[in-house]
């Protein structure tokens, strides 16, 4: 056990590992300072991304105040769209391409930062709009190039994009989300404010704390970076580049948190101890898969949230349609993929359930499947999320069309620690219909 053998060398493996990381300032209160980060950066005219809802309210108004006390000129763009497609991409980037910008703030979650960071690509190396996404769904063109300084501020504690060189986007024709990554997309900074978390509802933190628990776990198991075949040159090395030891730290110092503080976030908004928490979880496993990649929860939760027929989450802002918030399309299919995983990492599997929480005293390597998945769905139970995808409206008969769908995350599937094929992913749906 331990992290030295997990990352032993392997015949044609790679031997090395990229850490790429933004200014990180973290506290109650800290928004107040974005004014001066961006004076200090040379932000003269910034953009500020945001999402409709979060527009007129005070975290937004915190912001405009301190850029305005710095002199700063601002114009407002929020008419982000949850989960946004290339529509709302291009709708982004036809607003930065007009305003005479030299630099972005975007206060908002996943979809407000990610939006921000692909615009900023169109706007400054302008290409066919699945140029940069990776192959089969893109043309794998690496971003030729810098975009413009972003400071990132997260409003929710999941997505740990403020950490990251990932987008996520919709990508309308083929009806499911895929990723952009490169480094030139890094935030430059993130204020994390841990405050802008208080008045969420307990939906929306057991949605986004799943979401960073499934980001440090996928991290903590997936395929050691010794097990990726070696790079020819240091411009090429991919973010998803497996895990290492950086992601490691974070990853199992997200999950001790999570373990602790999830239940208390979810239930209680005035317990100010657990949210911050979480938001610094957040951040940590931010920082793990900015630098690791995830794997299957993550390249299963698309086909999820893009098949789902009529299943719409509570607490979540009124909207027409289907909605399944991305933190529960992950969860649901965890528990059945770590139970599909667990055998070609056993130690790895016990070390995550034992960092949640879980009682590994006495645990064989061939119960580290059924020990993590177990715990996951404790917490499961205990914050009001949906049993399994079948709760969600799917049955088992839907499993091939689910894993055809999941089929396509080429790169995420790689990052795996066990090999597996579209015959094992259906039968990893098909097992995550219900839990209890
Ligand atoms: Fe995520």
């Amino acid at each position: 056990m331990g992290c030295c053998q997990y990352f032993a060398p392997t015949e044609g493996g790679a031997d090395s590992f990229t850490v790429e990381m933004p200014r990180i300032t973290f506290g109650r209160g800290t928004l107040a300072e974005i004014g001066e980060r961006a004076r200090s950066r040379g932000i003269g005219r910034a953009a500020l991304f945001t999402d409709p809802y979060l527009s007129g309210g005070p975290h937004v108004a915190a912001v405009k105040a301190s850029l305005a006390g710095a002199g700063i000129d601002v114009a407002v763009f929020s008419e982000v769209q949850i989960e946004p497609g290339d529509a709302a991409v291009m709708n982004a980037t036809a607003f930065l391409n007009e305003g005479r910008f030299d630099g972005i703030v975007s206060v908002g979650g996943g979809s407000v930062m990610d939006t921000a960071k692909a615009a900023m690509v169109y706007h400054l190396h302008p290409a066919d709009f699945l140029a940069y996404f990776a192959p089969p769904a893109g043309g794998g063109v690496p971003v030729p190039g810098p975009v413009l300084p972003h400071i990132a501020c997260p409003t929710t504690s999941g997505t740990g994009s403020e950490t990251t060189g990932l987008a996520v986007i919709r990508i309308d024709e083929l009806n499911t989300k895929f990723v952009i990554a490169s480094r030139h997309i890094l935030p430059e900074e993130a204020i994390v404010d841990p405050a802008c978390t208080d008045s969420l509802p307990g939906m929306v933190v057991a949605s986004s704390g799943f979401d960073l628990m499934s980001h440090a776990i996928e991290c903590y198991t997936a395929r050691a970076y010794t097990r990726w075949a070696k790079i020819a040159n240091a411009g090429a090395r991919p973010m998803i580049q497996g895990a290492n030891p950086w992601s490691d730290l974070h990853a199992r110092e997200a999950l001790r948190i999570v373990g602790a503080y999830l239940e208390r976030g979810v239930a209680d908004a005035s317990d100010s101890e657990a949210r911050d928490q979480l938001m610094w979880g957040a951040t940590l496993a931010g920082m793990a898969f900015g630098n690791c990649g995830t794997h299957l929860p993550h390249a299963f939760s698309y086909a999820i949230s893009h098949l789902v027929k009529k299943w719409r989450a509570r607490d979540y802002p009124d909207g027409k349609g289907p909605f399944v918030p991305h933190g529960i399309s992950v969860i649901l299919n965890s528990p059945s993929v770590f139970r599909f995983t667990a055998q070609a990492a056993p130690e790895r599997h016990l070390e995550a359930a034992d960092c949640l929480g879980a009682d590994i005293r006495g645990a064989a390597p061939e119960d580290a499947g059924e020990v993590v998945a177990g715990r996951i769905i404790g917490l499961m139970k205990n914050t009001g999320i949906p049993n399994g995808i079948g709760e969600i409206g799917f049955s088992e008969d839907d499993a091939p069309a689910l894993a055809e769908s999941a089929s396509r995350q080429r790169r995420a599937i790689g990052n795996a620690p066990r090999d597996l094929d579209t015959a094992d992913i259906a039968g990893i749906f098909a097992t995550a219909v219900n839990y209890w």
